[in-house]
């Protein structure tokens, strides 16, 4: 079965990142309250040049596997999940932004419920899991609704612009 490279959600389309997203991605992405909850290879500020590397990064990704989410054409945020490797390999990392004005729209919530219907349906992972720093409760909330639990809290596990945080450990395990 291919895998498909689209996924259709009721208010926005998930699909893969085309190099005319440029500008709108570094629009969306260059904004603090986004840089704060994401790792630091997401960078700040978020310029075109960056987000031109970045598209040229995900064209070598997976196919499947990393989406740009799409509202009326433009690309407002991005959605994807890694294999985690080694003996880890059974599982998968999401991670997920969305640009400032579409918030509360509850975009991220379907989006992370669709992704990961199909990150197990054409891949064989047994876990999904996300982090999320310890000042994030909207992403917990998203998480949750998506059917995620929190299986762990990590004590200062992790660091962003010098504060030391907790991270809160999310997963959804392949369900039979
Ligand atoms: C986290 C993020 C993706 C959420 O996107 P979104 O499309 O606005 O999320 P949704 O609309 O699907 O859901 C937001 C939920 O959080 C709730 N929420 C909003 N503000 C909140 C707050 N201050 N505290 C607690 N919950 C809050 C909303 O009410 C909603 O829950 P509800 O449906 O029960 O009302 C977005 O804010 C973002 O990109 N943040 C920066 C990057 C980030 O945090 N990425 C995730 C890293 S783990």
């Amino acid at each position: 079965m291919t895998i498909p490279t689209e996924i259709r959600l009721t208010q926005a389309l998930l699909r893969p990142w085309r190099s005319s997203d440029a500008e709108s991605l570094a629009a969306h992405a260059d904004d603090r309250e986004i840089w704060r909850n994401m790792r630091d290879r997401f960078p700040h500020p978020y310029t075109l040049k960056d987000a031109k590397e970045w598209l040229a990064f995900a064209a070598t990704l997976p196919p499947g596997t990393n989406f740009a989410i799409d509202v009326g054409g433009s690309a407002i945020g991005g959605i994807s999940f890694e294999p985690l490797g080694d003996v880890f390999r059974v599982g998968a990392e999401v991670g997920y932004w969305v640009g400032r004005p579409y918030w509360g729209r509850g975009i991220a919530t379907e989006g992370v419920r669709a992704l990961s219907d199909h990150a197990f349906r054409h891949f064989d992972f047994l876990r999904l899991q996300a982090s999320v720093f310890s000042w994030n409760p909207v992403s917990a909330r998203v998480l949750e609704k998506a059917g995620y639990t929190r299986e762990a809290i990590n004590r200062r596990a992790m660091i962003k612009e010098g504060e030391v945080g907790d991270r809160w450990l999310y997963v959804r395990l392949r369900s039979g």
